[in-house]
């Protein structure tokens, strides 16, 4: 049996000495893919697949095409990526990652994880001070949950408080001044934000919030 894990987003907390300890065990997956487009900051797409087995990498998308492989000499297959991906020809996306890497250093990534999953701790304080607003989770990283429930959604049933926040999402999202996700909480709608961009500020989410507070406003009318 195979462990393989969607560490897309996750992965990158291996390189934050600060936030390392919650991928621990990662390094016993079989498979892993990381994103370094989420969390790297770098452009899309630069997505990798790391094998504990080498051998593997030739399993995964194993393909019988003669005329573009020669199965006869094995020892250039290392020279070929179109046996290791379910594309062909493709651009080699990781030099996006090797280019910053190359020029800043490790560092500079370990510091991106550190600013962003802080400020997420720091958007669910915020979150926690607010009368009119509900964290459902106390975050690990820079994901947070929550919903908007001021005083006057009392007589709302929990379908229509979760109506209410994707309402508000899709709102904000026309609007062109945030991007925040939908996502469920115990069946019932709810908000998300991913602090991915390491300039974000703490006033940015303030910004959000109010923005929230306006939406919602204007739609309960
Ligand atoms: C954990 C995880 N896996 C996979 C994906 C899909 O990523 P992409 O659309 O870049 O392939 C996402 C997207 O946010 C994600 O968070």
């Amino acid at each position: 049996m195979w462990l393989h894990v969607d560490a897309a987003h996750g992965g990158s907390a291996c390189l934050s000495s600060k936030y390392k300890h919650l991928v621990k065990g990662l390094d016993r997956a079989d498979g892993i893919v990381w994103d370094a487009h989420k969390m790297m900051f770098v452009p899309a797409l630069c997505a990798f697949v790391f094998y504990r087995n080498r051998e593997h990498r030739f399993e995964t998308f194993r393909q019988n095409a003669p005329y573009l492989f020669d199965p006869s000499a094995p020892g250039m297959a290392e020279y070929d990526s179109g046996l290791k991906t379910i594309e062909c020809t493709k651009r080699a996306a990781a030099f996006g990652l090797w280019g910053v890497w190359s020029m800043f250093g490790r560092q500079l990534f370990a510091d991106m994880v550190d600013v962003t999953f802080d400020l997420g701790r720091v958007f669910y304080e915020k979150l926690c001070e607010a009368d009119d607003f509900e964290a459902l989770h106390e975050p690990e990283c820079n994901i947070v949950m929550f919903r908007y429930t001021p005083e006057s959604l009392r007589d709302f049933t929990k379908e229509q408080i979760g109506d209410f926040q994707l309402e508000i999402r899709r709102q904000i999202i026309q609007s062109g001044e945030f991007y925040i996700v939908q996502n469920k909480s115990e069946g019932i709608g709810a908000v998300r934000v991913t602090i991915i961009n390491p300039l974000t500020e703490a006033s940015h989410l303030d910004a959000l919030m109010e923005t929230i507070r306006e939406t919602g406003r204007r739609i309960i009318g």
